[in-house]
């Protein structure tokens, strides 16, 4: 029996092997390209999900279409969290954007259909100068972050926790307040 079971890891590990080292974790931990292009986090689904706004705007323009943003954090980067209302370096967060549609059974209300795309959020104070850097995702498999303006300072002046929107995640809220890392925003 003990024998089968070192088969069976020797076998893994050779199958890992041909099959190249998954880029993408489901653990959580950014990978770039050696330009330092952000690849794509394809597994955020398998991490710890924050929470969903719906038809959220934060510009003048009006939107024409109802739309649903789910956040997402790894679990290794929550579990820190959880314990000091920090984020570690390395956090990275997924906001998620799904068209809203209407049908089936449901006679009133909303619920979500199509990926529009993804954005991302890396904290990283020794690779980015800002500390915290920005990308986006639709068919791209990596991204280079975006220029300071686009993202970057709406977090910086907004975000209650960091760079971080915790003033909308309600099971984060109550344990940056413990910690004292909230800031009412
Ligand atoms: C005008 C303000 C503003 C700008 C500009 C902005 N964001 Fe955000 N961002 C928010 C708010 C508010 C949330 C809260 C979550 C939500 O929308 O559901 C958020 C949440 C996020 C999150 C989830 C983690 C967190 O920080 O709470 C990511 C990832 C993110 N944004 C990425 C981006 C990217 C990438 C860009 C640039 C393309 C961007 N954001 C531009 C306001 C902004």
């Amino acid at each position: 029996m003990k024998k089968a079971w070192i088969a069976v890891a020797i076998l893994s590990c050779a199958g890992l092997t041909l099959l190249g080292a998954s880029p993408d974790p489901p653990s959580g931990k950014a990978v770039y390209t050696p330009s330092n292009e952000l690849l794509r986090p394809d597994k955020y689904r398998e991490w710890i999900y924050l929470s969903s706004g719906m038809d959220m705007s934060y510009g003048p323009m009006a939107m024409d279409h109802h739309m649903f943003t789910n956040v997402f954090v790894p679990r290794w980067a929550h579990q820190e969290f959880l314990k000091t209302g920090r984020w570690p370096q390395g956090s990275m967060f997924v906001v998620e954007e799904r068209l809203a549609s209407t049908g089936s059974i449901n006679k009133s209300g909303q619920f979500q259909t199509e990926l529009m795309g993804i954005g991302v959020e890396v904290k990283d104070e020794k690779r980015f100068p800002e500390h915290w850097a920005y990308f986006n995702f639709g068919n791209n498999k990596s991204a280079t972050a975006n220029p300071k303006a686009g993202c970057w300072q709406c977090h910086e002046d907004h975000a209650a926790v960091e760079h971080t929107f915790v003033q909308f995640y309600p099971t984060l809220k109550p344990i940056a307040q413990k910690y004292g890392t909230y800031r009412d925003r």
